[in-house]
């Protein structure tokens, strides 16, 4: 592990309101008039009959495509900051998964329906390696682990990678009360920063949970 990676520590978060969610230009975002139209095509992308997985912050996209290829019985949707990323991969998507430059915490907040997802990855997600915006930008937060639990189905799976051990650590303190599962299916595409860190030797940490589930009063699970 680099130093710099050793010294990594997450925000403060004694004085944040765990409803808040810091997603980018506020998470009011979608609602705006020139957003309904993409996330409209996101609503009906999910609302076919598969099962579907979320990928967060896919940069080039490559894991996406290989699980859409290699698993054509289900959606695959990924979102992605970098817009750049997400024009250069569309010409490239099989009818079964779809791009979108969004968010993730936006997407969870606003369209994802609840219980849809059976997957939700992330790989690798960007340490946020300026100390000053950890707090804004970082993406795991009690409310976005909470987002996670609303769109997880009872069954579904947050699966995540890092090679940035002390942020791994402070994913597993966020989850908690979350259960250790089993991975869910991979491709075989490895992503890239995945590449680097088996080139370069770099240790790689991954977890897979499921949400902690509850009965509700007719005593179907439903989570916590
Ligand atoms: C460190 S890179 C890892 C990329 C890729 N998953 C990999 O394993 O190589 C993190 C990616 O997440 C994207 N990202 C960061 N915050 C995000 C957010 N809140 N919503 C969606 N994507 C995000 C970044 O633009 C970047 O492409």
């Amino acid at each position: 592990m680099t130093p710099e990676a050793r010294a990594w520590h997450p925000p403060d978060l004694s004085p944040t309101d765990p409803t808040r969610i810091p997603a980018m230009n506020g998470s009011r975002l979608l609602v705006q008039p020139r957003h309904v139209a993409e996330a409209d095509a996101v609503r009906a992308f999910l609302d076919r009959p598969r099962p579907a997985a979320m990928e967060i912050g896919f940069d080039h996209g490559m894991c996406l495509v290989d699980r859409a290829r290699a698993f054509p019985d289900t959606l695959q949707l990924g979102v992605e900051i970098r817009e750049a990323r997400v024009r250069a991969l569309q010409p490239h998507l099989p009818a079964n998964a779809h791009a979108w430059r969004v968010d993730a915490r936006s997407a969870l907040l606003s369209v994802v329906p609840d219980r849809r997802l059976s997957v939700i990855y992330v790989l690798f997600p960007d340490p946020v390696w300026k100390e000053a915006l950890r707090h804004r930008h970082l993406l795991f937060s009690p409310a976005f682990t909470t987002l996670c639990a609303r769109a997880l189905a009872p069954d579904g799976i947050l699966h995540v990678a890092t090679d940035v051990q002390p942020y791994f650590a402070f994913v597993g303190s966020l989850l908690g009360n979350w259960i250790p599962a089993d991975p869910p299916r991979m491709g075989a595409e490895l992503s890239r920063r995945e590449r680097v860190c088996k080139r370069d030797g770099v240790p790689i940490h991954r977890g897979s949970w499921r949400a902690p589930i509850r009965l509700d009063e007719q005593g179907k699970r439903t989570h916590a």
